[in-house]
């Protein structure tokens, strides 16, 4: 019998998610402070020998899944070496990443020929005028080019994550519904979750599933969930009863889907987080830089895992945003 990270809720976590940078070429409101940013010193970033030796030290305890997360994961030099790395490892069978596309048309190949195969491409907006309301910034021709280029390149799954927020982007789900039929990228709406770096967020400000479910179906036709493949993915699935055009729901908010969950986070300086929205962090950089061994690095893990508590607390009256907001998380 292999090692695994099991917490106290029977969870087995095999899936870590590596943010590999702070910093990002949008400004996204949900996210990101309007101006102001502090972005870690270089220094305290890992390296990819050390991001490497963690995911290594990782799948010897089950992890065979990554998910590289940023900030923006491709504002970070070369970051096809680390795919390459990162594919290489005895026991990582998948490696995926979550980009906002931006620096993406430049870098499909690249990272294809590295061996990254699965995409999420964060989008809000299929409105050039919206999408500069949310990301503060230009850029959407550039996301939909790289869109492109990365299906000609080849990479499947590709998946659009489309933040949902009421009184922001309303306008957008008939359009995005459209998209997901006329492209066959799937569509996953996200609810807006409090960890922006303002403390902005609101309840009232979460555009709900179900809102979006019964918008999509009275105006392009009705929806039909799929059969759920892996229990432990936040999204749920939908296609179009015609068979075209797949929708995703991750419904943090309405639905939390904590209870299957089976991902911890390595943020870009080196702490493991087991939430999203835990107060508390493991450091790994000083291990890593004290030249502690690789049992020791497991032993932080496994510490960390052991710690999860058993669901986020977004729906309590005592909920505590994390100090740490979503770009410095990775999402
Ligand atoms: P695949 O299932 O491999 O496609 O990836 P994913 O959906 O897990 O990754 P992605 O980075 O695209 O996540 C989409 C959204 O789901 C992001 O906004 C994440 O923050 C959110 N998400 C991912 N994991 C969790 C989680 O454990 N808890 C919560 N509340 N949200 C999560
Ligand atoms: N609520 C929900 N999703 C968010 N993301 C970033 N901030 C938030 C938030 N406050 C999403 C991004 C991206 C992923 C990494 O997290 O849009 O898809
Ligand atoms: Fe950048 Fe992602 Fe935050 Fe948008 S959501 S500002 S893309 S880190």
């Amino acid at each position: 019998m292999t090692a695994q990270l099991i917490d106290g809720f029977g969870r087995v976590h095999n899936n870590l998610r590596i943010s590999v940078t702070d910093r990002c070429n949008i400004r996204c409101f949900y996210c990101m402070p309007a101006d102001h940013v502090q972005f870690m010193d270089r220094k305290h970033l890992l390296t990819f020998e050390e991001i490497q030796r963690c995911a290594r030290v990782a799948a010897g305890l089950g992890v065979n899944k990554i998910r590289l997360t940023g900030g923006e994961p491709l504002v970070r030099r070369d970051l096809h070496v680390l795919v390459n790395m990162l594919t290489s490892i005895e026991g990582i069978t998948d490696v995926g990443m979550t980009t906002n596309g931006i620096l993406l048309a430049e870098q499909a190949e690249a990272l294809y020929a590295a061996g990254l195969r699965r995409l999420n491409v964060s989008l809000d907006a299929l409105d050039p005028v919206k999408f500069r309301e949310v990301t503060r910034r230009d850029g959407y021709e550039k996301v939909v080019e790289g869109i492109h280029k990365a299906q000609a390149v080849g990479f499947d799954p590709i998946k659009v994550n489309a933040v949902a927020i009421r009184g922001v982007t309303e306008g957008e789900i008939v359009p995005f519904g459209q998209f997901a039929r006329e492209t066959g990228v799937e569509v996953r709406f996200i609810e807006y979750m409090p960890l922006d770096a303002d403390n902005a967020w609101e309840r009232d400000k979460v555009l709900f599933a179900s809102e979006i479910i019964e918008v999509l179906s009275q105006q392009i036709g009705p929806l039909e969930a799929l059969p759920n493949d892996d229990p432990t993915a936040p999204a749920v699935d939908y296609a179009f009863a015609d068979g075209v055009g797949r929708i995703g729901f991750i419904a943090s908010v309405s639905q939390p889907f904590c209870a299957s969950c089976n991902r911890f986070r390595l943020t870009a300086d080196g702490k493991l987080r087991n939430c999203l929205f835990s107060l508390e962090e493991t450091d790994v950089r000083a291990l890593l830089r004290d030249g502690a061994e690789d049992a020791a690095i497991a032993d932080a893990m496994r510490q960390s895992v052991a710690a999860k508590w058993e669901g986020h607390q977004i729906n309590s009256a005592t909920f505590v945003q994390p100090d740490r907001p979503m770009y410095s998380i990775g999402g």
